[in-house]
């Protein structure tokens, strides 16, 4: 395979989500600078007119106020023109009737990256996949720009929308509360706090495990509850 430089570009986690100034569906959009303050879910898909991605706009679409109501601005792009975004969301709209969705109407920005100046920017153009478009990248943002989690999906699989948002949840309950999440992590199950960090505090640790709410499976692993209610309060 032949390879290009051009193409290897990849933010990383910690980093400042790179800048760009791009059309979308609605309207121009200076990113991440016109979405100060808040989280940014920036996402692609492979092309316009796809099965795949159709059943995908389909579903972000139906979850758009989810994810509004947790702060979350929802930004798409694929390697096609403005027009052709316009003309699929309407089709969307008008005529696709699949799994119980229909009238589907996506508010979101939608991209036109024709050049692929954005998408190889955040390295969504994978040579081996395909030189030409996207595969399925999720980049979760925070509200100060950094880049927090990143998720890789071949073209030929859509991506689970309820894992998106888990991650986006799970990433504010750990700013919100200090604490971790366990494996398949969600809200209202026991959280992980933070690692005893000297020996005294681990000793105190196994002393409260058990005591209030505090559970201790050793010194280095102790859950506390925090309810859903208490975490949809403060999201
Ligand atoms: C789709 O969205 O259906 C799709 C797009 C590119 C490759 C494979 C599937």
């Amino acid at each position: 395979m032949e390879t290009d430089n051009q193409y290897f570009q990849m933010p990383r986690i910690g980093d400042d989500a790179p800048q760009f100034k791009a059309i979308t569906t609605q309207g121009p959009i200076n990113f991440p600078t016109d979405y100060k303050g808040k989280w940014k879910i920036l996402f692609s898909h492979p092309a316009d007119f796809t099965p795949v991605c159709t059943s995908e706009f389909m579903t972000f679409g139906k979850m758009s106020k989810e994810f509004e109501d947790l702060n979350c601005q929802l930004v798409g792009l694929s390697v096609d023109g403005v027009h052709s975004h316009i003309a699929w969301l309407r089709t969307i709209r008008e005529k696709i009737d699949w799994n119980g969705l229909k009238n589907v109407e996506v508010k979101f920005p939608l991209i036109a990256d024709i050049s692929m100046e954005v998408a190889k920017l955040y390295g969504m153009i994978q040579p081996g996949e395909s030189t030409t478009s996207a595969v399925r990248a999720v980049f979760f943002i925070d509200p100060k720009d950094k880049i927090r989690a990143i998720m890789y999906y071949p073209q030929s699989l859509g991506r689970n929308f309820d894992e998106i948002k888990r991650v986006l949840t799970g990433l504010q309950t750990v700013d919100e509360f200090g604490v971790a999440l366990p494996a398949d992590w969600r809200p209202g199950d026991d959280v992980i706090v933070p690692p005893a960090n000297s020996c005294g505090v681990a000793k105190e640790r196994m002393e409260e495990s058990d005591g209030k709410d505090l559970h201790c499976y050793d010194w280095f692993f102790c859950t506390k509850k925090i309810s859903k209610e208490e975490i949809e309060k403060k999201l």
